[in-house]
């Protein structure tokens, strides 16, 4: 059974949740349709919790796409964005920042390699920055034909032009051509993929450690170490994209700690602004004085109230030992996952993913379904796939929250279970 809104968009029932629906109803009329919208409409949020306009509390296994490793509303952030917006919010790119220098020090500060970092507003944004960056690094170095880069199928890179030229999935790129020109796609941990697609052409190869949005897919530890050297010995500018798994979301603060090599161009997003829009570019000297005033900009890029979140996100990480315990929680989850797995072998395909950066892949397409009945049963889980859901929790989340996700796991994929044996 179906309700139609006044514009006739339909509302599946079966998804209906919210007992006063005309704020959902007024959002699907007057906002466009870019989102398969849940039925539920948040008013507040603290830490790994949400509450609906109706005082119902819900505990979040998405983190906002996951750019809310620190929690919703982390009081430490509230109040860093409280005092800094009542000071100055954006002077203009013209003059510096206070903020936005102290967090661009930190961020070189906490990678390996980092010397200059340019702020965007998005990772989208950040990824422009980058290809921008890595082609005119090569262009001035070579010659101006060195802009080819080489990006991989099932990434996800964002939805701007050139981020969604390096997204290599047809289902995304197929509505906008033409594309930006420029790129080849390889296959994930093919070294041999990337090899055919290397020519004198190519400046940059763009990578995310795990990939996110195209299915939790983990790049082995051996690939990424062959990449590495591979771009050494032809001086192509390795990037990687660590929107969704830098600040901590993986184990460490940056998944490329876990490879034990390090980037040409770091780009990141998201979790450092604690829900504030944010994206960086990180490099080294060398390649950051391709850029020179007048080759890029932003206007809000780097703006002091989103860099003062930054810098209370970096120092909440500290201060909290956020990463050891995340980690730990983390494996947690997963050897719980694992242990579901064992007991629905008929159900469950694969758990994987790193940190609190998991996926589970059912054997069939039950994931819409079982993300619908997790909203019912106040919990917000993310489909990636008809066959996916991924569990990208804040990191503050806790084995309370953790048992009672994997109590409502149990009982639901036992009720699939038996619906499957008959
Ligand atoms: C790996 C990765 N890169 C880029 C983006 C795009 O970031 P944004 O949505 O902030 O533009 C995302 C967003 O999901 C992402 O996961």
């Amino acid at each position: 059974m179906t309700d139609l809104t006044k514009d006739g968009t339909k509302i599946n029932d079966s998804k209906k949740i919210l007992k006063n629906t005309s704020l959902y109803e007024e959002g699907m009329k007057f906002l466009m349709n870019t989102y398969s919208r849940q039925p539920v409409v948040f008013e507040k949020a603290k830490m790994q919790y949400l509450w609906d306009v109706e005082g119902n509390k819900y505990t979040d296994f998405t983190a906002g796409y996951g750019c809310l490793n620190v929690g919703h509303s982390n009081s430490e952030v509230v109040l860093a964005i409280k005092k800094q917006v009542s000071k100055i919010i954006q002077p203009s790119n013209i003059y510096f920042n206070e903020p936005q220098v102290t967090l661009a020090k930190l961020l070189c500060n906490l990678t390996d390699f980092g010397e200059k970092v340019f702020f965007a507003n998005s990772g989208a944004e950040a990824i422009e920055g980058a290809i921008k960056l890595a082609r005119k690094y090569s262009t001035d170095k070579y010659n101006k034909d060195r802009y080819e880069i080489i990006s991989f199928y099932n990434s996800f890179h964002g939805r701007t032009f050139g981020a969604l030229s390096a997204t290599a999935q047809v289902k995304k790129q197929s509505l906008f051509e033409p594309l930006l020109q420029g790129f080849r796609y390889a296959v994930l941990n093919d070294l041999d993929s990337v090899k055919a697609n290397v020519n004198d052409n190519t400046c940059a190869i763009l990578i995310e450690p795990i990939q996110g949005e195209g299915g939790i897919n983990v790049t082995d530890e051996k690939f990424m170490y062959e990449l590495r050297n591979l771009c050494t010995e032809k001086d192509i500018l390795l990037i990687l994209d660590e929107i969704q798994t830098g600040f901590g979301r993986t184990g460490s603060l940056f998944a490329y700690e876990n490879y034990n090599i390090i980037p040409d161009i770091l780009v990141v997003a998201k979790s450092l602004g604690g829900g504030m829009p944010i994206g960086a570019i990180i490099s080294n000297n060398e390649i950051s004085k391709a850029f020179v005033p007048g080759s890029h900009g932003s206007t809000f890029g780097g703006n002091a109230a989103s860099c003062a979140a930054g810098v209370a996100v970096l120092n909440y990480f500290k201060k909290h030992d956020l990463i050891k315990k995340s980690e730990k929680i983390g494996n947690y989850l997963f050897s719980c996952l694992k242990n579901l797995q064992e007991k629905y072998i008929n159900l469950i395909k694969e758990v994987r993913g790193r940190g609190l950066m998991l996926a589970i892949e059912f054997k069939f397409p039950i994931a819409g379904d079982l993300v619908n009945l997790a909203l019912k049963n106040n919990l917000l889980l993310n489909k990636i796939s008809d066959f996916t859901v991924r569990l990208l929790p804040p990191l503050v989340i806790t084995k309370k929250d953790i048992n009672n996700l994997v109590n409502f796991l149990n009982k639901t994929l036992k009720g699939f279970d038996e619906n499957e044996k008959n």
